[in-house]
């Protein structure tokens, strides 16, 4: 494989010294780019962008061709291909989000569904790593993810996005028994759907426990943690003699960090609802951390967008161990001007936080 030229991203995820802050936004690659909407429309649709690999990868390249600063690609695919190879027929309604054609109600749903072989049942996300690793050339690394079991299975038992969770909570509370067996197919699935993102050459992996925050604390432990560690315990954590770090992003999690950081992962994904300077003193050496701007500050002007970026990184403070992201997902109402002005403002303001 091709030497890394850029392995900021991987050195801040393990605490190693780094020149500047390391910089990706999460959906980096999405309808905010005029040159994304172009390849949809080409592709047809969402699903098909992500299942032809060719597509997948250009989609993946279109950040990192108009932003210099990106010091990581992230795979262009979608968590919900794991309940679509399950056999719950993903699609996506245009304006509505994903939905399912069949939805998980039963112990018996759940007893009959399959742990999907990563090769033979998302062999097209296999293929979609292998060729933006290829194409990347070692320009930055590359990011797989996943969901997280818990937020896997809120869409499964919806069947699609929802605001309360009322099926997937009743569910948890009326027969834990069938909500564990549940999760535990998924752990199993995301484990090897992982492991082999990283064989086909992911050199990093984020879990995205997006509806995680929405438990309570004890539901939080049962149902969530509990089987990220299990997944965590279960990574292939060193691939072609270099470390993969693991990175846990529990949106709305920020009352938790400290068991999080007691999970085995290299680094924790914060949202722009903690402080993270008092995040790093609660966490302590034990994890690098990720984010957290709110990506709603990127619908301000240039000069408060770099007002914002130069605040968290004097909360950080010095040192290696900070990844800049936002808190989620860009949105695509965003100006893809704001977008540089961000990443840029965190390399040219960072490196008076490295030695
Ligand atoms: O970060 C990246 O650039 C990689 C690509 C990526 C997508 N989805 C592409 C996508 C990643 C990492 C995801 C993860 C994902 N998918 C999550 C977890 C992260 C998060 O945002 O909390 C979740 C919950 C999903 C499920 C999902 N997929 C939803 C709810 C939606 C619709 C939301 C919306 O913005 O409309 C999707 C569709 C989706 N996934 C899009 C993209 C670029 C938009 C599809 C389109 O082009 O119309």
């Amino acid at each position: 494989m091709t030497a890394l030229k850029n392995d900021r991203f991987l050195r801040a995820l393990l605490k190693q010294p780094v020149d500047v802050t390391p910089v990706w936004m999460m959906r980096q690659a999405g309808r905010y780019l005029p040159e994304y909407r172009a390849s949809r429309a080409q592709a047809g649709d969402f699903m098909s962008l992500c299942m032809n690999p060719e597509f997948a990868c250009e989609v993946t390249m279109q950040p990192l061709d108009r932003y210099p600063q990106l010091d990581a690609a992230i795979l262009f695919s979608d968590i919900l291909t794991i309940p679509d190879a399950m056999g719950q027929g993903l699609y996506f309604e245009t304006g509505e989000g994903p939905r399912f054609k069949k939805v998980v109600s039963t112990l018996a749903d759940i007893e009959a569904l399959p742990i999907p072989d990563p090769h033979k049942d998302l062999g097209y996300v296999m293929d979609a790593v292998s060729t933006i690793r290829r194409e990347l050339s070692g320009r930055v690394p590359l990011i797989g993810f996943s969901g997280s079991p818990w937020t896997l299975a809120t869409y499964m038992v919806e069947g699609g996005s929802s605001k309360d969770f009322r099926k997937t909570k009743a569910m948890l509370y009326d027969n834990p028994q069938a909500m564990h067996l549940l999760l535990d197919k998924l752990a199993q699935s995301v484990t090897s759907y992982l492991n082999g993102q990283i064989m086909a050459g992911a050199q990093a992996v984020q879990i995205f426990d997006t509806w995680g925050g929405n438990l309570s604390a004890a539901a939080y432990q049962e149902f969530s943690l509990a089987y990220m560690k299990k997944i965590v315990n279960g990574l292939i954590r060193e691939h072609d003699g270099r470390k993969v770090p693991v990175i846990l992003f529990t949106k709305n999690g920020g009352l938790w960090l400290e068991s999080i950081a007691d999970a085995g992962a290299d680094a924790l994904g914060l949202d722009w609802t903690c402080d993270i300077g008092n995040a790093r003193a609660r966490v302590g050496d034990k994890v690098a951390l990720q984010g957290n701007m709110d990506p709603t500050v990127l619908y301000a002007k240039p000069e408060a967008i770099r007002t914002e970026v130069g605040r968290i990184l004097a909360s950080y403070g010095k040192g290696s161990g900070h990844v800049f992201n936002l808190g989620h997902g860009i949105t695509p109402e965003v100006d893809p001007e704001h977008a540089g002005a961000f990443l840029r403002a965190v390399h040219e303001l960072s490196a008076q936080y490295h030695e």
